[in-house]
């Protein structure tokens, strides 16, 4: 219980995390890349931001020409709602407009739209935002919120961290484009390898299992003791590993083919010394498939199904693999080839640590090691494409 609410209160944390302006540019310059039109005569809505010092407004709002964007939408969630509270103050942006509202301020979430040149200094830009108070708190569940969201064209942000899994599911249910920041573990969610195995959504462009580091509010203590940056573009950061951009918007890296040597020589001149020297790769005791512990060592000329690491997904090209499913308990792809017993579990746990317990064989991969079974990390089931003439 205790440990339930200190991940609560962390994660609360993170849900104050902003994106840096470079990391929004990279990744949407690679859409552009791709294809040019992306954002013509869209209507882009921005959900869980802060508009006021969002660089996802700044950046959309001031590229809102070259875009050709027909509407960009941004909102932002109460204070009073956000479950970390840091200390509040209202801009002077927002208190020397005429529409403040003391009470509002905390309680309603705000709406910033961009349309027209307002300014009439003869171009749309970040100048050009018109804001006003939502009705409500700005919650991405609310009605007003989701009549937004069926609006628009494009959803982009960075949701917030705790509720990610909500969030997606919200997405996905509008069959709308998006561009999102998660976690990457999200990848082996229900609500999501459905999508990426159907190649329906993928990972994003750029910064894959780098660790992406986000502005923290002022008052943001850090509490891991590992000697990262704390400072950039003169502004407070804290490092968040394991995050990556999730996105159904093409871009040119996932078309690029991985290039492989074939079995033999993968088993003679490997850099991993996991597999050079071996006879052959693992073949797992409850799948048909071999093992492959690292992207680089798939062999080129293997026919069969193959368990890779699901960082694998960042250089997944779907002309040259398929996505079969993936190691797990559910076995949702019926792919198992056995099911072990409790008592078999039992056995395994025994066999590996020498106590009692319960080795949980049917969660993952399993290959038998020196007579002992052993689980492999979590791997995606994947198999070359079949040529075509
Ligand atoms: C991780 S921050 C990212 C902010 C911004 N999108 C960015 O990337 O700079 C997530 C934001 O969502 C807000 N938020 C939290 N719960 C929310 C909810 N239920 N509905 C809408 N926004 C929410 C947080 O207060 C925070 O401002």
């Amino acid at each position: 219980m205790a440990n339930s609410k200190l991940t609560n209160a962390r994660n609360a944390k993170n849900d104050e995390f902003y994106t840096q302006y470079h990391d929004i540019q990279k990744e949407i310059e690679a859409y552009l890349e791709f294809n040019p039109n992306v954002f013509n005569s869209k209507t882009v809505l921005l959900p869980c931001d802060d508009p006021e010092w969002s660089n996802f407004t700044k950046f959309f709002a001031q590229n809102f020409e070259r875009f050709g964007l027909k509407k960009l939408i941004s909102t932002s969630y109460a204070p009073e709602s956000k479950l970390y509270r840091s200390k509040y103050e209202p801009t002077l942006f927002e208190v020397n407009d005429p529409q403040f509202d003391e009470y509002k301020t905390v309680k309603n979430g705000k709406i910033f739209t961009l349309t027209r040149d307002k300014s009439g200094d003869g171009k749309i830009d970040v100048n050009d935002l018109e804001w006003k108070y939502l009705n409500g708190d700005g919650d991405f569940k609310s009605k007003e919120i989701i009549k937004l969201r069926d609006e628009s064209d494009i959803i982009i942000t960075n949701p917030p961290f705790s509720l990610f899994r909500d969030f997606l599911a919200w997405v996905v249910q509008a069959e709308k484009q998006f561009v999102l920041i998660g976690n990457m573990n999200a990848i082996t969610y229900k609500e999501l390898f459905p999508s990426i195995k159907k190649n329906k959504v993928w990972l994003g462009a750029t910064n894959f299992n780098k660790g992406m580091y986000f502005k923290v509010p002022n008052d943001f203590v850090y509490t891991d003791s590992y000697n990262f940056e704390r400072v950039q573009n003169g502004e407070k950061v804290n490092r968040v590993p394991g995050v990556c951009w999730f996105t159904n918007i093409d871009h040119g890296r996932r078309h690029q083919h991985l290039p492989l040597m074939s079995l033999i020589d993968n088993l003679k001149f490997s850099k991993h010394k996991e597999i050079k020297g071996k006879d052959s790769y693992d073949r797992y005791e409850n799948y048909d498939a071999i093992d492959v512990s690292f992207t680089d060592a798939i062999p080129n000329d293997y026919e069969g199904v193959m368990g890779v690491p699901i960082t694998f997904l960042d250089k997944y090209s779907p002309e040259q693999f398929e996505i079969v499913g993936m190691c797990e308990n559910e076995d949702l792809y019926k792919l198992k080839t056995k099911v072990y017993t409790t008592a078999e579990c039992k056995q395994a746990y025994f066999d590996k640590f020498h106590k009692m317990g319960t080795y949980d064989l049917n969660a993952s991969g399993v290959v038998l090691r020196d007579g002992i079974l052993e689980k492999v990390y979590q791997r995606v089931l994947i198999k070359h494409k079949k040529k075509t003439t």
